[in-house]
């Protein structure tokens, strides 16, 4: 009887350890090829995949920082396929360049998961899908929040020219093309706005400011700012000031991200408005990499919610924001 009664222990044991043995997920460990820490949304991206993967023990996350170097990720993308990761997630800094090492990591079966920014048209053979924001809307975005907002001030007549600065982001970026192609396809409607300087500012803040200060040095007759992201905006400010000019009032400033800084500007009057582009990719990146794992099919593009904030509206949103 006793014998029975350890035989039923064991079975009972051995039975406890393969259901868990099939219950738990495999561990993955999952690349992730970042392009480095230009912007405060930048920081909120990466530590937001960080966060997801690290909270989740069936993951292990190797983490690399490109520093804005295109060699340092092709580097880093190259290493992920010689260490046979599960999967890879990729932020492109800029479009082209990449199509041999994503070859590779295709050949060696591994799967691509762009975040955020994403690889020219004839490299997206080689990845499963992009995750982020539609950076084309985001530029239409800037400019209808400008129409409305030149209308509703009664800032324009249809005819007298809208003189427009630019500080387009990195020279070659998926955000910086179509926010670029996005403003102009909206402007096709107001052929009296006009773009009359277009300079990249590199997304960062010091760069922001040196160009808007060799526009205004060059330039008495700029209406409206556009600044790719809020960073370079926050950085122009600076240039506006110390030339002497009120910002968000002799010049109207929009600017794209809506990070933290970006709200104290607005409700300081010094900035006008801020497209969002959620930078808090995480949680979908995670759930992504989970459904692939689980043998899920991932849709082609996935597309995150964001809003437009302005006067009318930041200081309400400010103290929830996350970033
Ligand atoms: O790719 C997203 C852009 O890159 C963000 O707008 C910007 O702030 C960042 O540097």
């Amino acid at each position: 009887m006793k014998r029975m009664g350890k035989i039923l222990v064991l079975f009972t044991v051995m039975i406890l350890c393969s259901v868990a043995a099939f219950a738990a997920p495999k561990t993955w460990v999952v690349g992730f090829s970042q392009i480095g820490s230009e912007s405060e949304w930048r920081t909120a991206d990466t530590i937001s995949v960080q966060n997801a993967f690290n909270e989740d023990p069936s993951f292990i996350l190797i983490y690399s920082d490109a520093q804005q170097r295109q060699e340092n990720q092709i580097k880093a993308l190259r290493s992920f396929v010689q260490r046979k990761v599960n999967c890879i997630l990729f932020t492109a800094l800029v479009e082209t360049g990449y199509g041999p090492v994503l070859a590779e990591a295709q050949k060696a079966k591994i799967p691509v998961i762009m975040i955020d920014r994403d690889v020219a048209k004839e490299d997206q053979k080689y990845r499963l899908t992009i995750m982020g924001s539609n950076f084309i809307e985001e530029g239409k975005k800037v400019g209808k929040w400008l129409a409305d907002y030149l209308k509703k001030n009664g800032k324009d007549d249809g005819t007298t020219q809208i003189n427009i600065a630019e500080l387009q982001g990195t020279t070659g970026s998926a955000p910086a093309i179509e926010r670029a192609e996005g403003f102009r396809e909206f402007m096709k409607d107001h052929p009296n706005w006009k773009i009359t300087r277009s300079q990249t500012g590199n997304f960062t803040s010091s760069e922001g400011k040196a160009v808007m200060e060799a526009f205004l040095k060059a330039d008495k007759n700029i209406d409206v700012l556009y600044a790719h992201n809020d960073q370079m905006a926050l950085g122009a400010i600076q240039a506006i000031k110390e030339a002497g000019l009120q910002p968000g009032k002799d010049i109207i400033i929009v600017s794209v991200d809506a990070v933290k800084g970006a709200f104290e500007a607005m409700v300081a009057g010094e900035l006008n408005a801020s497209i969002e582009c959620n930078p808090l990719l995480g949680p979908q990146a995670v759930q992504a990499v989970r459904d692939l794992r689980d043998g899920k099919k991932l849709p082609a593009k996935i597309y995150t919610i964001e809003g437009v904030f302005d006067e009318t509206n930041a200081a309400a949103a400010l103290p929830t924001r996350q970033y």
